[in-house]
């Protein structure tokens, strides 16, 4: 369900610094046209190339999307590798247009279950697009919210065992600095497409106040005038952190 009108961003408005994006409906997008899962997939490529570029012109500074969960190695093993050759011709191709857009990208997960293909194409694009200062990517895959955190937790315990650490003394800011978005700002905004109203194991602790925009829209036909709809969406709202006026 798309609006003909195009979203108008309020530039002098409040601007999410951090956005977070659940990228979901490829297959969906897929099987409505009668093509395999696989083609999905390819078109949701075009929107992240879509995504970063209007994300740039919005002036946001941290963008991160979800592209592969830990759940997700449990799908069949054909539509895994075909997910993998994709992210690492994905890598590959788009490496010099993101360094020459001053993008950073960090890719956050264990990467040690990628196949060591991927995995190294992943490795070179943080390492040449190290420096970046518009925008900083990053690429969630074989990420889960709960193993970030449980092994954010095991690093802490074994910490306090070995006496480096009170365990009086954890707090929030204790346990943020243990998990892979160390240092990186809470999103402000969190966008999941294809309509699903759920979080699939995402960013867990993160997105504790982050305002939440779900569309209808299935990932590959997410557009820039999507993107600003997003954004006008969470201008719009009035964000309290529990207190009674907004902050
Ligand atoms: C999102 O699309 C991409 C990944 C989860 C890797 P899906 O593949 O989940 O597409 P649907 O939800 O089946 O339509
Ligand atoms: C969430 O989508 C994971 C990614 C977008 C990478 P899923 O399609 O895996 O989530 P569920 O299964 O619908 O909850
Ligand atoms: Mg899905």
């Amino acid at each position: 369900m798309k609006s003909n009108v195009p979203a108008r961003i309020d530039m002098s408005g409040p601007m999410p610094r951090h956005v977070a994006v659940i990228m979901d409906g490829n297959g969906r997008w897929a099987r409505r046209q009668g093509l395999p899962r696989k083609t999905g997939h390819e078109a949701g490529m075009n929107a992240v190339r879509t995504t970063i570029e209007a994300s740039v012109d919005a002036g946001i500074k941290i963008l991160t999307l979800f592209a592969f969960s830990t759940d997700n190695w449990n799908r069949p093993s054909e539509e895994v590798s075909a997910l993998m050759s994709l992210l690492k011709a994905y890598a590959e191709r788009e490496c010099s247009e993101l360094v020459e857009k001053g993008v950073e990208v960090r890719v956050l997960g264990t990467l040690a279950r990628m196949q060591p293909s991927a995995r190294e194409a992943v490795e070179r694009i943080m390492r040449e697009t190290e420096g970046g200062t518009t925008l900083r990517l990053n690429l969630m895959i074989s990420y889960s919210g709960r193993e970030d955190i449980l092994t954010a937790v095991r690093r802490l315990a074994a910490r306090a065992r070995a006496g480096e650490l009170d365990p009086a003394e954890i707090d929030e800011a204790c346990l943020e600095r243990a998990l892979l978005t160390s240092g990186i700002p809470d999103p402000d905004l969190l966008i999941r497409t294809s309509g699903e109203c759920r979080i699939s194991n995402f960013m867990l602790w993160q997105i504790s106040y982050s305002e939440i925009h779900i569309t209808p829209v299935l990932w590959p036909d997410f557009s820039r005038d999507d993107l600003f709809a997003a954004v006008l969406d969470y201008q719009r709202r009035d964000r309290r952190f529990g207190r009674i006026t907004s902050a």
